[in-house]
């Protein structure tokens, strides 16, 4: 039977990937950002997963606002990076579980989501950063993976409940696979930022430390407003939180919370990093 171990919520600053090409792990300003992944990537080298299930946004790589599912999932064999303009290096392709792809999608399809399949697929700098975070010394990416993109990028945007609810759809979809994979999922993004316009800059820390702290807990506190009010809180980028929401509904089981990082700022971002695992509920 496959399992799903737990889940790493990381932002994906595209920054980070100029960073991480130049060595500056170590330099004062990146040095607290990066010191909160040797206790995921210990986690992730001892739990060996095998796949990923990633939940993040495209940045108009794959979608342009001419096309922009709210939900897609990526059903490839293989996925390559591509770079959208922010002159980064391209980053090691990417093997897909296409048979674990058919299964989410079927099943999600009865729980009456309807997603866009991609049988072929860009994937960009919100789905390539956080792998480098996670395996910095991989020769070939240790997981195939199944992309789920949220659309956080052109209005209307999906609710945060509707958001939940497709990840909690994404997680009985995980537990009923009859695999043996060891699979765990990713929410890439946020916390708080805003790129442009009059609050480019916008960073809002007591709102980012209430998410933080009801993630593992009670995701449900999290999906009480509207996607247009955690704009407010967060800024119009910082909204890529609904990619953490719907990882975090992925996670079935009793969820502990194993490691947390919180920086601000990391370019225009409040980053933050957090690993939970994820038991299975045994049925009494
Ligand atoms: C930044 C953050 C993002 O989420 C993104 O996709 C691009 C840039 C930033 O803070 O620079
Ligand atoms: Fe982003």
């Amino acid at each position: 039977m496959s399992t799903v171990v737990g889940g790493v919520f990381t932002s994906h600053v595209p920054a980070i990937g100029a960073a991480i090409a130049k060595g500056l792990q170590n330099d004062p300003y990146w040095k607290p950002f990066f010191d909160g992944f040797p206790p995921v990537q210990r986690w992730l080298q001892q739990v060996k997963p095998n796949v990923a299930v990633v939940f993040y946004n495209d940045h108009g790589l794959n979608f342009f606002l001419d096309k922009m599912p709210t939900f897609a999932v990526g059903a490839a064999a293989r996925y390559e990076n591509a770079d959208e303009g922010w002159g980064l290096p391209l980053f090691k392709p990417f093997e897909g579980a296409a048979d674990l792809s058919w299964h989410i999608i079927e099943q999600m399809v009865e729980s009456e989501f309807d997603p866009t399949t991609c049988q072929s697929m860009l994937v960009d700098h919100s789905l390539a950063i956080p792998f480098e975070l996670c395996w910095p010394e991989a020769e070939t990416w240790p997981v195939k993976i199944v992309p789920i993109a949220v659309n956080t990028v052109q209005h209307p945007l999906p609710s945060p409940a509707r958001c939940l609810a497709l990840g909690r759809a994404v997680g009985r979809a995980l537990d009923s696979w009859a695999g043996n994979e060891k699979i765990v999922v990713m929410g890439t993004g946020g916390l708080s930022h805003q790129l442009d316009g009059e609050r480019a800059g916008f960073i809002n820390t007591p709102y980012d430390l209430f998410c933080l702290d009801n993630l593992a807990t009670d995701p449900d506190a999290l999906v009480k407003q509207s996607s247009l009010d955690i704009i407010e809180q967060a800024g119009s980028q910082g909204v890529e939180l609904l990619n953490w929401i719907a990882a975090r509904g992925a996670l079935t089981g009793q969820v502990e919370e194993l490691s947390r990082n919180y920086h601000v700022p990391i370019s225009n971002t409040a980053a933050a990093t957090v690993l939970l695992e994820n038991k299975a509920l045994v049925a009494a």
